[in-house]
């Protein structure tokens, strides 16, 4: 039995939920997992984990700033242990965009941090237009027109492949320790 951490930056859940699925499919796995915020990051023992996976959303065409910053001060420990990093974004709705090799946002990120993740997923997040504020949602709505993607204010769809995200926790609950 392995103990993994999932740490995580969502702004309005999704991510959260996405990692929620994750502790749940690898503790089928009879593995032991701890889902933390990246605002609690700092409450947890790095060390005491056998196995780190970090988790992100996009906004407005970044992850958060507290996950780099936190990639970045831990690179020689995750470096020093199995890991995994994956990224939720809309663009990976478009399937030509959703894998690791093609999403740009994990592509651009990549090259923005030294750390090499040994594992890698992009999962399609959600649209939830009645949730924003008006300017995001004024964003969004235009965002979406220019890429072809829905418009309708009242649109919430969620656009994740669940088997991809569960076929992830398989994979990371099968990762060498
Ligand atoms: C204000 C805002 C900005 C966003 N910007 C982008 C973006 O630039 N590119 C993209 O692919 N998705 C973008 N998204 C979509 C989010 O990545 C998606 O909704 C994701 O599921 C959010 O995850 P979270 O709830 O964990 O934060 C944006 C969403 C919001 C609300």
């Amino acid at each position: 039995m392995a103990k993994i951490l999932i740490l995580y930056s969502s702004i309005d859940g999704h991510t959260k939920k996405i990692g929620n699925r994750l502790q749940q499919v690898i503790e089928e796995q009879n593995h032991q997992v701890k889902l933390v915020s990246i605002d609690d990051a700092s409450q947890v023992d790095l060390q005491a984990f056998d196995k780190i996976v970090i988790g992100a959303s996009i906004r407005y065409g970044k992850h958060s700033p507290k996950i780099t910053g936190f990639i970045n001060r831990n690179k020689q420990l995750l470096d020093s242990k199995p890991n995994a990093f994956f990224s939720v974004n809309i663009v990976a709705r478009k399937p030509e965009k959703n894998q690791p090799e093609t999403n740009p946002y994990l592509r651009k990120f990549l090259k923005q941090i030294t750390w090499q993740p040994k594992e890698l997923a992009v999962f399609a997040g959600k649209l939830e237009y009645p949730k924003y504020s008006f300017f995001d949602r004024t964003m969004i709505r235009l965002i979406m027109y220019i890429t072809k993607g829905p418009t309708d204010p009242k649109a919430v769809i969620e656009f994740t492949d669940w088997q991809q995200v569960e076929s992830f926790g398989r994979l990371i609950g099968t990762m060498p320790p």
